[in-house]
């Protein structure tokens, strides 16, 4: 897949043929650059939460029709409490303060992840917002909340032992129908900010084939222009899943 870019003679910078429907980020990088700048980390959550929303304009801008973002892992529960306690107000503040917007721009907002051990009254307020907008076509976003890979996968092992299918019956397409995502396709871009460079038990199961893009940008300092950049660089990439070059070639 090479990029041949349209948009010739606009100023805007060019714009990705080639557009993922579904990409997913690891949002890293809050904690360091509020450091950076001599701030307390929970400054860099409100910039990082800030960011979102320039994310998700971008998104819609370049086409993008799934976003899936990791907000709260099952593995963040082990921060401090105080820490814990302001990433829980983070998704509290932007349902109450954002839903009207995200709701007006065609959002449709979809949890993944567990309710159980979120508190009972965010737990509501998440149902609230994905039932209220559940109809929205414009951009669907994923939040990861109470979220891991493995776990997701646990359950869904679980879910399908009892639900008594057999075990002739379990493939790859039945697994996936177990996942929080299903009926969504798989990410087709992964995008980790911060110069980290692992997955972190984010999608385990559905990120087998996807491209991955890794950045030393902080999540902050994250925005549009970064985001066309790993678009660019997803048009350069071949996606082969399994096959030759040749094979692929042949194929389109
Ligand atoms: C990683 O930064 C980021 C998180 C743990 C998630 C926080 C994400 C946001 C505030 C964005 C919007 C959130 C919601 C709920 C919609 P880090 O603290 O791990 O940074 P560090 O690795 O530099 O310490």
């Amino acid at each position: 897949m090479v990029a041949t870019l349209r948009n010739n003679g606009n100023p805007e910078p060019p714009i990705p043929e080639v557009v993922p429907r579904h990409v997913a980020i690891i949002m890293d990088g809050n904690g360091r650059w509020a450091k950076a700048r001599g701030l307390p980390r929970t400054e860099g959550h409100r910039q990082g939460t800030e960011n979102l929303r320039n994310i998700l304009k971008a998104c819609v801008e370049f086409g993008i029709e799934i976003l899936t973002i990791y907000a709260f892992s099952t593995e963040n529960w082990k921060r401090p409490r105080a820490e814990v306690r302001v990433l829980m107000s983070i998704l509290e503040m932007v349902i109450d303060r954002e839903l009207k917007e995200l709701h007006e721009s065609g959002v449709q907002i979809r949890h993944i992840g567990e309710l159980e051990g979120i508190a009972p009254v965010l737990q509501r307020k998440i149902q609230y917002a994905c039932d209220y907008t559940k109809d929205n076509d414009k951009l669907i976003l994923n939040v990861a909340f109470n979220y891991g890979g493995r776990d997701e996968i646990i359950r869904a092992v679980q879910q399908i032992v009892a639900d008594g299918i057999p075990s002739t019956e379990i493939d790859e397409d039945l697994i996936s129908s177990y996942m929080y995502t299903s009926p969504l396709p798989d990410p087709d871009l992964v995008i980790r900010t911060s110069g980290e460079v692992r997955s972190s038990n984010f999608l385990v199961w559905q990120s087998t084939y996807s491209e991955y893009y890794f950045t030393p940008v902080y999540w902050p300092d994250f925005g549009k222009e970064e985001l066309r950049k790993a678009l660019l660089e997803y048009n350069r990439r071949t996606r082969r899943f399994g096959q030759t070059d040749e094979q692929i070639n042949d194929n389109s």
